[in-house]
C-alpha cells in the first residue's frame, strides 16, 4: 500500500511544524506497514511572493491528485489583509475547491499540558468534544462588496449546505455520548432559522437516537469555558466555528496543542493545526508542533483508514508530553523548555518504543 501525502507548510512556524507532522506521519503508517510518498507545495504569502498567486495551478493539480493535504499555516504581517491578494485567499480557495465542508476540531487537555490553560484543573478534568465546523458556506463565501464608506458581505446558506454537515456531525455524536449541540443566533439571522429548522429535522428524522441541543452562539461562547465537560460534539456554521474554535483552545492549554481535520464525501481531507503562523515564533525553533503531529495522526485515521496507527501516534504524543517534553507554550514556570525538533524527536522515540503494545491502546472516542 502507498499513498501521496501533499503537504504545504505554507507561512511563519507552518514549515517548521509541518516537517515534523510528515516525519511522524511516515514513521508512524510505516510501522503499520504502508508506505507514504510526501510531495511539497506551495501555498499563502510564499506562493504569492513566488508565483503571484496563493494558490497556484500545480498546488491544487497535487492536491487533487492526493490522498490528503497536511498543511501548516498561512498568512503573515507580509501580507495585509487589505491587499487585494492575500495568503487566506489560497486557505479558502483549497478548502472549497477540494469539497471540504465539514471541518473536525476535537478538544481535549493532557493532564500535563492542564496548568498551562487559565482555566482551574477542576473545570478542565474529562473534556472531551468535538466541534464540527461548516467550512465552505456562510459569509466566508458571500459576495462582498465596497462602495466608499459602505461594506457588505453576505452570510447565505442552502438547507443541502447545512444538513449535510449536520449529518456528519450527527455520525460522529453517534460514536460519542450521542449529546449533539446545535449553534446558531436564530434570535436575530435568518440563516440561523433555516439551520435550526434543517438540523432538528435531520435530527428526529434520522438520528433519534442523538439528543439535539441548540444554542445560541453567544451563550456557547460561555459555557464553553464555564462547563465545557457539558459538551460532546458541537455543530455550527463557518464563522461561528471559527471563533468558537479560538475560544475553545483555551481549554486545550494552548492552541499549539489543537489539531483538525477538514472533510467532504471522499476520504480525501486537509489537515493542519488550528494555530496560525505565528510569525513572532517562526525561525526561532520553539514553535509546537503537537497540534500538528496530532493532525497527522487525523490523517491517518480520516484519509487512509489507518485507526491503529492514528492511534499509536496520539499515544506517543501523550508519552512524550508525559515524559515533559514541553514546549514553551505549555513548559510553565520553572520547566526549561523544549524545542520543536526535541518535541518531534520525543514523539518519534515514543512511536518506535510502543509498537509491540499498540494492540491494548483502547480506540478514541472520535472513532468508536
Ligand atoms: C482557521 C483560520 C482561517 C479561517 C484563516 C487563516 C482564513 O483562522 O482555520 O480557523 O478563518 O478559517
Ligand atoms: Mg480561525
Amino acid at each position: 500500500m502507498r499513498h501521496l501525502i501533499a503537504v504545504l507548510g505554507g507561512d511563519g512556524i507552518g514549515p517548521e511544524v509541518t516537517e515534523l507532522a510528515a516525519r511522524t506521519l511516515v514513521e508512524a503508517a510505516a510501522l503499520h506497514g504502508v508506505k507514504i510518498e510526501l510531495q511539497e507545495a506551495l501555498i499563502g504569502g510564499c506562493a504569492i511572493d513566488q508565483t503571484g498567486s496563493p494558490l497556484p495551478e500545480e498546488t491544487l493539480a497535487l492536491c487533487r491528485s492526493a490522498s490528503a493535504v497536511l498543511l501548516g499555516a498561512v498568512g503573515g504581517p507580509q501580507w495585509p489583509p487589505e491587499a487585494r491578494v492575500r495568503p487566506e485567499q489560497g486557505l479558502l480557495a483549497l478548502r472549497r475547491e477540494l469539497g471540504l465542508f465539514a471541518n473536525l476540531r476535537p478538544v481535549t487537555i493532557h493532564p500535563m499540558v492542564v496548568p498551562s490553560s487559565p482555566l482551574r484543573p477542576e473545570l478542565l478534568r474529562g473534556v472531551d468534544l468535538l466541534v464540527v465546523r461548516e467550512l465552505t458556506g456562510g459569509i466566508y463565501f458571500g459576495a462582498k462588496k465596497r462602495e466608499g464608506d459602505r461594506a457588505e458581505d453576505v452570510c447565505s446558506y442552502t438547507a443541502a449546505e447545512i444538513e449535510r454537515v449536520v449529518r456528519a456531525a450527527a455520525g460522529y455524536a453517534r460514536a460519542r455520548r450521542r449529546k449533539l449541540t446545535s449553534v446558531d443566533k436564530a434570535n436575530v439571522l435568518e440563516t440561523s432559522r433555516l439551520w435550526r429548522e434543517v438540523a432538528t429535522r435531520v435530527i428526529e428524522t434520522d438520528f433519534p437516537d442523538v439528543r439535539l441541543e441548540h444554542q445560541l452562539v453567544d451563550s456557547c461562547a460561555m459555557q464553553l469555558v464555564r462547563a465545557p465537560r457539558s459538551f460532546d460534539v458541537i455543530v455550527t456554521e463557518n464563522l461561528f466555528g471559527d471563533v468558537l474554535t479560538d475560544e475553545a483552545a483555551v481549554i486545550g492549554g494552548s492552541i499549539g496543542m489543537l489539531p483538525s481535520a477538514s472533510l467532504g464525501d471522499g476520504p480525501r481531507g486537509l489537515y493542519e493545526p488550528i494555530h496560525g503562523s505565528a510569525p513572532g515564533l517562526a525561525g526561532r525553533g520553539v514553535a509546537n508542533p503537537y497540534g500538528a503531529i496530532l493532525s497527522a495522526a487525523m490523517l491517518l485515521r480520516h484519509s487512509l483508514g489507518l485507526p491503529g496507527a492514528a492511534w499509536a501516534l496520539e499515544a506517543a504524543v501523550s508519552a512524550a508530553l508525559e515524559e515533559g517534553v514541553l514546549t514553551e507554550d505549555v513548559a510553565g514556570p520553572g520547566r526549561h523548555p523544549a524545542a520543536t525538533r526535541e518535541a518531534g524527536s520525543a514523539v518519534l522515540r515514543a512511536l518506535r518504543r510502543a509498537l509491540p503494545d499498540r494492540s491494548r491502546h483502547e480506540m478514541p472516542m472520535e472513532e468508536r
